[in-house]
C-alpha cells in the first residue's frame, strides 16, 4: 500500500483510544489472541507512561480509517497491529520501520503467529524473549490451603499499609525482570483502582520469627492473584520470593495459596505468565500441574558478535 501514512504523538483524544481499541477487538477473534498486552492497554486509555502512539490511516485526511497501530513505551518494548481486512499490504512493515527508528529494542507477538514471525523476521529481528502462559484446571481439593513452612503465616494484602513493603520485596525478587520489578507506586495504586483488584486475593506471607522496628513482621514472600469481575478464569498475577527467602520451599505452598484462593473463588481455569528464562518458576509452575498454553515472543536486533 503506498498511501499508508503514519503519524506519532504521545498523547490520543479519546475518540481515537476508542476507535484503536475497536480495531484491537476486531483483531482478536481472527488472531485467537489480544495483541495488545495489560500494560499499553493501561497506557492508553490514561495516556501516561512516556508511550508514544502510532496511527496508520489509509491516505492523508484526518478522517481516513484506522488501518494499524503501534505503541512504544520509554523501555524500548512495543507491540503493533494491523486491522484484519487490510493485512498483507505493508502496513504492518510501515508500523515496525516506525518503532524500530523510533528506538525500540524488543516488539512482542503475542502468540507467535505466523504473520508476525515472517514479518519480523523479513525485517532482519531474532526473537530474544519467550513468555509463556501456562494454565490448568481446577479439581477437586484445589480449594484446600497447602501449609507453609514452620515460621511463615499469611494474610491479605492492607491497602494504606502494606505498599512500600511490597513495592520493596517485588523489586528484589524480580531485579532480573525489570518489567515488573520496576513497578512504581503509581503502578501499583493504577491497579488497585481497577474493577478485578481484590485485596483478599493479594496474599502476603510474613516471617512470623522476626519483628522490625515498628513491630510488624518482615515480608517473605506474596502471590497476587487477580480474577476479571465474574470471570470463570483466574490468574496467578505475580509471584515473588524476597531473595533473602528464596531456597527455603516457599515457591509452592506459596503458589498453592493463591491457587486454592481462586478455587475458592469458583474459578474452573487458573492461567499465569512466565519468562521463558524464569527456570526456577517454570519448573515450580509445572509441577503444580501447569502446562504451556500459549507462548509469547518478543523480536529484537540480534545480538553483536
Ligand atoms: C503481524 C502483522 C502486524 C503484519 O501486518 P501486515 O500489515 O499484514 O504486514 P505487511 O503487509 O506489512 O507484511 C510485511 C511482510 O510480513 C510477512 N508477512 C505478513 N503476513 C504474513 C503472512 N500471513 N504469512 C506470511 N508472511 C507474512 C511478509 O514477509 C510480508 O511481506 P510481503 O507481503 O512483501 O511478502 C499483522 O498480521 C497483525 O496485526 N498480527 C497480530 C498482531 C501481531 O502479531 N503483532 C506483532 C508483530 S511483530
Amino acid at each position: 500500500m503506498s498511501d499508508v501514512r503514519t503519524e506519532t504523538s504521545t498523547h490520543l483524544e479519546q475518540e481515537v483510544v476508542d476507535d484503536v481499541l475497536a480495531l484491537v477487538h476486531r483483531a482478536t477473534e481472527p488472531d485467537g489472541v489480544e495483541a495488545v498486552s495489560e500494560a499499553f492497554r493501561l497506557a492508553l486509555a490514561s495516556g501516561r507512561g512516556g508511550v508514544s502512539h502510532t496511527l496508520a490511516h489509509a491516505g492523508p485526511s484526518p478522517s481516513a480509517d484506522l488501518l494499524g497501530y503501534a505503541a512504544l513505551d520509554p523501555s524500548g518494548s512495543a507491540e503493533l497491529v494491523v486491522d484484519p481486512p487490510t493485512r498483507r499490504r505493508g502496513v504492518g512493515r510501515a508500523l515496525l520501520r516506525v518503532l524500530l527508528d523510533a528506538g525500540a529494542t524488543g516488539v512482542w507477538a503475542h502468540g507467535d503467529l505466523p504473520a508476525a514471525r515472517a514479518l519480523a523476521t523479513s525485517e532482519g529481528l531474532v526473537p530474544t524473549r519467550e513468555l509463556h502462559v501456562m494454565e490448568r484446571p481446577v479439581g477437586e481439593g484445589d480449594d484446600v490451603d497447602p501449609e507453609l513452612p514452620e515460621g511463615f503465616s499469611v494474610r491479605p494484602f492492607e491497602p494504606g499499609r502494606d505498599e512500600q513493603a511490597w513495592l520493596e520485596v517485588n523489586r528484589l525478587a524480580f531485579a532480573s525482570h525489570p518489567e515488573q520489578g520496576s513497578i512504581t507506586l503509581e503502578d501499583l495504586t493504577e491497579r488497585m483502582g481497577q474493577d478485578w483488584f481484590d485485596a483478599a486475593g493479594f496474599l502476603l506471607v510474613e516471617d512470623t520469627t522476626a519483628t522490625s522496628d515498628g513491630g510488624a513482621h518482615p515480608l517473605a514472600a506474596f502471590h497476587w492473584t487477580k480474577r476479571e469481575v465474574g470471570a470463570q478464569v483466574g490468574e496467578v498475577y505475580v509471584v515473588g520470593v524476597h531473595p533473602a527467602y528464596q531456597g527455603r520451599g516457599l515457591a509452592g505452598p506459596l503458589t498453592g495459596l493463591g491457587t486454592a484462593y481462586l478455587a475458592r473463588q469458583g474459578v474452573t481455569t487458573i492461567e499465569l505468565y512466565v519468562d521463558g528464562d524464569n527456570t526456577r518458576a517454570l519448573a515450580t509452575y509445572r509441577r503444580a500441574g501447569f502446562e504451556d498454553a500459549a507462548v509469547h515472543v518478543v523480536y529484537g536486533r540480534p545480538a553483536a558478535p
